[in-house]
């Protein structure tokens, strides 16, 4: 036995080497397919005539399916967050398995979209906003090496991102860096154009199952509402927020006027004129310090309802060392508060994961993660919609 093993191990060497650059996932189907914007004239330059362009918003739209066959009721949608792309949830910068090939293994379809004016998704000159872009600072500081800036108590307690030190120079950051685009810079232009792509590919495709990070967390409360029925269950990993204040970590900034976005939502009773300025938002929320630490805006009495998003089974889950750590218990809150029933929050560490950042998702533990958490939760609320035959 032991001579067997000496004498193959050189072939075992040169198997183990090709393995680890063979691509890896679930064997599946693709096509792709673009949905939203508009026609739109563009003024004459001369020696040019007027020029027509398709624009505001059109998004890249990839359908995946399981080669071993769909075995569940409804597709999943997965939508990143800021400076990302759909590439998020295909290969982890590493290489390992992403969260959307763990899902067709599932037995899911998936749809990844690329967000407005970003990746595969146009922006046009002289039609679409301005753009940003996040620099390597931002990325290390708040996503990657947490650890190393220190900028709110928990993120030193981070540990799961891949690779040596989250940070430039090391082959894993650089990999993940360079898959970032720049994004569309206001947050009403981004959640407007995400709107209108995002409710034509659900009107299109049919009932989802919603998965959401970060920045695209505000584009599912805002879908979800305007169209509950074809939203089966929403998870949002570390929604942005918090509650009027786009930032926990200024939370005096004032933004999300809608309480959880930047546009619209559908209140019960409703809002005079339509204007945000009817929510009361002057109950502040001193949560403790221990564990969160963090000054949350609410709505004071009394209490509007968010009738369509409570139709809506909801999961947050949040990171142990993300910033997000100290405000996303506000937007459950604010959730629960307006009469959204159906909202279960995960706090990684609660179910035994340690360590994680807001990019838990491709960290090193991942599959874990979707195994025990999302993938669980999801798979129940299929359950409850296949059992009151809401097909
Ligand atoms: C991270 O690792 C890379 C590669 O070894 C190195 O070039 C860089 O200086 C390191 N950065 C930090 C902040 O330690
Ligand atoms: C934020 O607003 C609260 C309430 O108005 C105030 O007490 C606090 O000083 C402000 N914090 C900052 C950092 O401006
Ligand atoms: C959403 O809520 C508004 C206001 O309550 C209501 O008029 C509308 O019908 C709801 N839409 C759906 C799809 O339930």
């Amino acid at each position: 036995m032991r001579s067997w093993i000496f004498i193959l191990s050189p072939f075992l060497l040169l198997i183990s080497q090709t393995t680890a650059t063979k691509p890896t996932g679930t064997p599946h189907y693709r096509e792709y397919f673009y949905i939203g914007g508009r026609y739109v004239q563009q003024p004459a330059t001369p020696p040019n005539g007027p020029q027509q362009l398709l624009a505001d918003g059109q998004i890249y739209v990839e359908h995946l399916t399981p080669a071993a066959g769909v075995t569940k009721l409804y597709p999943l949608l997965m939508i990143h967050g800021a400076g990302m792309t759909a590439t998020n949830f295909l290969n982890t910068p590493d290489g390992r398995m992403g969260w959307a090939d763990w899902f067709l293994g599932q037995g899911y379809e998936v749809y990844l979209v690329d967000q407005p004016s970003r990746g595969r998704s146009p922006w046009l000159q002289g039609v679409d906003g301005p753009q940003i872009s996040v620099a390597t600072e931002g990325v290390e500081a708040m996503f990657t090496a947490t650890e190393l800036h220190n900028l709110w108590p928990q993120a030193s307690l981070h540990t799961q991102w891949p690779g040596r030190n989250g940070s430039v120079g090391d082959a894993i950051f650089d990999e993940f860096y360079a898959s970032m685009v720049p994004l569309l810079s206001t947050n009403v232009e981004s959640a407007t154009k995400n709107q209108n792509a995002l409710v034509s590919l659900v009107d299109k495709i049919g009932p989802v199952n919603l998965l959401t990070h970060s920045q695209s967390g505000l584009f599912g409360w805002s879908l979800a509402d305007s169209r509950p029925h074809l939203i089966k269950s929403l998870v949002a990993l570390e929604p942005g927020g918090p509650p009027f204040s786009g930032d926990a970590l200024t939370p005096n900034s004032t933004s999300r006027l809608w309480g959880l976005t930047d546009i619209p939502l559908n209140y019960s009773p409703p809002l005079p004129d339509g204007s945000p300025e009817a929510l009361n938002r002057d109950k502040i929320v001193v949560n403790d310090p221990k564990k969160d630490g963090y000054t949350c805006y609410a709505q004071s009495p009394p209490i509007r309802n968010l009738p369509n998003l409570s139709q809506v089974p909801i999961l947050v889950v949040t990171s142990e060392s993300s910033w997000h750590v100290i405000s996303d218990g506000c937007i459950v809150r604010y959730l629960k508060e307006a009469g959204v029933k159906d909202v279960e929050y995960v706090k990684l560490q609660d179910a035994g994961f340690r360590g994680n950042g807001h990019m838990f998702f491709m960290e090193k533990n991942s599959i874990e993660i979707v195994e025990a958490v999302v993938g669980p939760w999801i798979e129940r609320t299929q359950k409850h919609a296949h059992e009151a035959g809401s097909g």
